[in-house]
């Protein structure tokens, strides 16, 4: 996190300013006592920084109906090339639109900043392009607009386009999330801010967002997962109502997942003195590192927006953050320096001071330790500006041999991709949903997240930061080329904005510690280029220069990248759904550091198993056939629900087992991050054509709800080895499998295999406390294995004759009893039951508890395939924001109160409403079971 923070007006208090942010869970700048601040305009200086303008926005969809002007942003129409890694048939690139008139004139200025060569940038265009609209006049009537609070998705809202409708794609999850909209905010200055600067920040807005204050347009910024400022400064009347008018027009076919839609993010605003720091205006690096001490390299720029040249004295204070996040500025910091800058007037200065700290702390995934930099600007006693950032203090080696090393320690990564969604909520960022993610990953094992394939929220980044996860910072699906008409790639965006949006990002995240490399791309056409590729050249240079600390990757799915000299354009080579390659292009490419940007895609449906099961061996996603001589069945064509042996998976890809086989038989392979983390909305593969009703993928480790699936117990185990756990699969109601001897003396019981996932190398299973046998975890070799053998992550039970009643396994670690567990036949289903994941939060309207639903029998076990019709009710001061039950087939809207059990399980969210106290009470009923409620209290 790096933003303007509010200080004392006094020289002397520099090292003691009142801190004003908020304790955890959220970082940084959201107070409400700082909004006061701001409205009251209490003096020069005391009230400058940067305040959340989250709440009371008014929003509606399309365009008036009046407007007679064209908005558009020139896009370049195109085929959609289908998968992306097929770099074959790929089509010529696309040329640049002509930009020097509409709206993309307007916006691009925006962007100036970004662009190294001066020669390149925009110049503003005169005028006031769609200054004529009704939305953006500051005097129109829009009482009858909804107001709301940002983050907002309107993709999330409502039902789901049926399958077969047009616009109901599979892909970005059958969700309207394309058109126009515009969201309007009053913002009230107050006279005594006359001179000030004034910014708005967006963390992102999908997309192609034209912003306008007090009717005259500021700028915009098209690609929707970027951070991004206008200056509102020109406009701003101080002492009066200041409105801002938000347009954005998200297109559809732009996306291969869920995009969402709207102002996704958090949006600031930012006052400043006319001489303040720079946006994003630290750079801090930690070159020299030990035990006893570290040098501290910290490079500032400024800026002076006054008419008068401006000598300023630039102070840098260091205070150690703790492990909540928070910073006690009353203490003495732990490192500091200050000079004199001169910043000429309407430019820029950069200055560079170096400081030792003395037995840092320093931060790794085991112990996350941070610090942050105040930098005070100040001017004949005054304080102009006072900006935070945080930072860590550690080395990361990079060896090809050995992997990755943070503080001389080895670290494997042990990552997951995901995207932006938070599942039923949509894509608008929700600090508690995002680390209620994180904390599920961190439970796994997980140390690793990779943004894919785009700009994260800061928050990701903070909350990494905190707890300790190692993060690959992705910029792009697509370059020249698209893989979807809309998409970034080419003339649509990509050929005129992938220089600011690429050194935006680098800026924004450069300071966090747990950034660890940088992703120039996904499975981009230009890689069958081989060396040849202009754009991964150009790209590469654009990251050196904002950043010559860490190194740059690209996602690689050909086969080819590691031949045709691609690879060498890079850093580091990322692997996509390449196992098999690592210790021929360790052989061959001796000094590069290498990993896997994306493993597995296997696929699976939490609690769904379908018989027989492919054994010994692993199978892929072809429905029932024959794999290797041995039957399998790895989905239901008419249910479109895949089996949860976690053995299935597309033909690009493979199992966990085969991917950790690799990787563990090649010590310079780095890691892997799993394709995915969390389902996600969208690309249902094997089911997204526009007949199949799929909503959400099926590669998460954990469902769309936050339902772990079985693999999360796989990943936990050869992740977490020194934990104790053992996990059996599958469930254990079976009736149909069971003999039955009265109803039909021929029916025998019929096998149902059991797969035990531990961190223990050895187990036994017992059936009504018979034991099947002692099992070690063994090398097999299987029949459409491309390595040569491939061990059995897990042990297996083949045989097992179902016979209801209880499975027990009792795992063993260097021959001692390590953990158990348990699966038991379930009875009817009876009653409900409900676990909020938090019993207290705050009332601010912004926090959540997750509420899991569980339908069991009389006795309490879980029912396994339960599909109850549940309906969720609240009273108190809360309400019911979403639902969910991680069924990838469930099309009934997020926001409805009823929701069937999809295997036993269902989810409430539960939002306590702004300002309130009291207690929430959550209530689930059922037709014929027994109703379950909770309470939820709000701070
Ligand atoms: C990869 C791609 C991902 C996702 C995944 C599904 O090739 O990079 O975005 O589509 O396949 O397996």
């Amino acid at each position: 996190m790096s933003c303007h923070v509010r200080a004392e007006n006094k020289p002397d208090s520099i090292m003691k300013f009142t801190t004003l942010f908020r304790s955890l869970p959220v970082p940084g700048c959201w107070t409400a006592a700082a909004i006061i601040l701001l409205q009251s305009g209490s003096g020069f200086a005391a009230d400058l920084g940067r305040v959340s303008i989250n709440d009371d926005w008014r929003f509606i969809k399309n365009d008036p109906a009046d407007m007679t002007n064209s908005l558009r942003y020139p896009r370049a129409p195109r085929v959609a090339r289908g998968r992306g890694g097929d770099s074959t048939n790929a089509p010529a690139p696309v040329p640049v639109p002509a930009v020097t008139s509409g709206i993309a004139a307007y916006i691009l200025p925006t962007g100036n900043s970004f662009i190294a060569d001066p020669a390149k940038r925009y110049p503003k265009p005169d005028g006031n392009y769609g200054g004529d609209i009704s939305y953006v006049n500051p005097s129109f009537d829009d009482s009858g607009w909804r107001k709301l609070d940002l983050p907002h998705d309107f993709g999330i809202e409502g039902a789901f386009i049926p399958p077969g409708q047009s616009g109901s794609d599979g892909g970005t999850g059958r969700r309207p999330f394309f058109g126009v909209a515009w969201y309007r905010k009053d913002l009230s200055i107050p006279k005594a801010d006359a001179g000030k600067q004034f910014y708005l920040d967006l963390d992102g807005a999908m997309s192609y967002a034209t912003v306008w204050c007090n009717g005259q347009i500021v700028g915009g910024w098209p690609y929707g997962y970027s951070s991004w400022r206008v200056d509102l400064t020109p406009m701003i009347k101080p002492g009066a109502k200041n409105v801002l008018a938000i347009r954005l027009d998200n297109p559809p076919n732009s996306s291969r997942w869920y995009p969402g839609g709207g102002i996704y993010r958090s949006v600031w605003l930012t006052k400043t003195a006319p001489v303040h720091v720079s946006e994003w205006g630290t750079y801090i690096t930690t070159p020299e590192v030990s035990a006893n001490a570290a040098t501290v390299n910290i490079q500032v720029q400024s800026e002076n927006d006054s008419k008068t040249d401006a000598s300023v004295t630039l102070t840098t204070a260091i205070y150690p953050v703790d492990a909540l996040g928070r910073l006690d500025r009353s203490a003495a910091p732990v490192g500091g320096a200050d000079g004199a800058v001169v910043i000429k007037a309407g430019g820029t200065a950069t200055n560079s001071q170096s400081l030792r700290l003395a037995n840092p702390k320093l931060w790794s995934p085991k112990a996350p330790a941070l610090y942050a930099a105040i930098t005070t600007l100040t001017q004949n006693g005054n304080v102009l500006d006072s900006y935070e950032t945080r930072f860590g203090i550690r080395t990361v080696k990079y060896d090809p041999n050995a992997g990755l090393l943070v503080n001389g320690e080895h670290f494997k990564l042990n990552g997951v991709c995901d995207h932006h969604d938070l599942g039923a909520l949509g894509t608008a960022l929700n600090y508690r949903a995002l680390q209620r993610q994180l904390e599920i990953l961190h439970d796994m094992g997980c140390n690793a997240i990779r943004t894919s394939h785009n700009p994260p929220a800061p928050e990701l980044l903070d909350m990494a930061d905190q707890m300790g996860f190692l993060v690959l910072d992705e910029a792009f699906d697509t370059w020249g080329r698209n893989k979807t008409a809309n998409d970034y790639g080419g003339g649509n965006l990509f050929n005129v904005w992938h220089e600011q949006d690429l050194r935006a990002l680098i800026r924004r995240d450069r300071n966090h510690p747990c950034v660890v490399l940088w992703s120039i791309g996904n499975e981009v056409a230009e890689q069958s280029q081989g060396a040849g590729s202009t754009i991964a050249q150009e790209l590469a240079a654009i990251v050196h220069s904002e950043d010559p600390t860490r190194p740059v990757t690209s996602a690689c799915s050909d086969g080819n990248a590691m031949n045709n000299g691609f690879s060498t354009l890079l850093d580091a080579m990322g692997f996509n759904y390449k196992p098999d390659n690592y210790i021929r292009f360790h052989e061959r490419y001796t000094n590069e550091f290498f990993f896997s940007t994306e493993s597995a895609s296997t696929i699976s449906s939490r609690g769904e198993y379908f018989f027989p099961v492919i054994g010994p061996g692993f199978g892929t996603v072809n429905g029932r056939g024959r794999n290797g001589g041995a039957a399998f069945t790895s989905q239901d064509d008419t249910t479109h629900q895949m089996s949860s042996y976690d053995l299935y998976y597309p033909g690009w890809a493979s199992s966990p087992d085969h991917e950790f086989f690799a990787q563990d038989h090649s010590l310079a392979a780095a890691g892997e991050f799993v394709w995915t983390g969390f389902d996600y909305i969208g690309e249902p593969t094997p089911w997204g054509n526009s007949r199949d009703p799929s909503r959400s993928s099926y590669f998460g480790i954990v469902d769309l709800a936050g339902f772990p699936k079985d693999r999360f117990y796989l990943y936990q185990a050869h992740w977490r080895p020194d934990y104790p756990m053992a996990h059996i699969l599958p469930h254990w109601t079976w009736p149909e499998r069971a003999a039955d001897s009265k109803a039909d003396p021929a029916k025998a019981a019929q096998i149902t295999p059991v797969h035990v996932y531990t961190s223990g190398d050895e187990a036994e299973l017992f059936l009504n406390g018979k034991s099947l046998g002692r099992k070690k975890k063994v090398f097999e070799t299987p029949n459409n294995s491309r390595l040569n053998g491939e061990p059995a992550y897990r042990i297996r039970w083949d045989d097992v004759a179902y016979e209801p009643g209880e499975l027990k396994v009792v795992a063993y670690k260097n021959g001692k009893q390590w953990a158990t567990d348990t699966m038991k036949t379930a009875g009817e289903a009876s009653q409900l039951v409900l676990k909020p994941d938090r019993s207290t939060i705050a009332g601010d309207g912004h926090d959540i508890s997750f509420v899991a639903m569980t339908v069991v029998d009389k006795n309490g076990t879980a029912v396994p395939r339960s599909k109850n019709l549940i309906h969720f009710s609240v009273t108190g001061p809360g309400e019911i924001v979403a639902t969910d039950n991680g069924d990838a087939t469930e099309l009934s809207s997020f926001q409805d109160t009823d929701r069937k059990a999809f295997n036993g399980l269902a989810l409430a969210i539960v939002k306590a409403k702004r300002g309130q106290k009291g207690v929430i009470t959550v209530t689930a009923t059922s037709e014929g079971l027994a109703t379950a409620t909770t309470t939820i209290k709000l701070q």
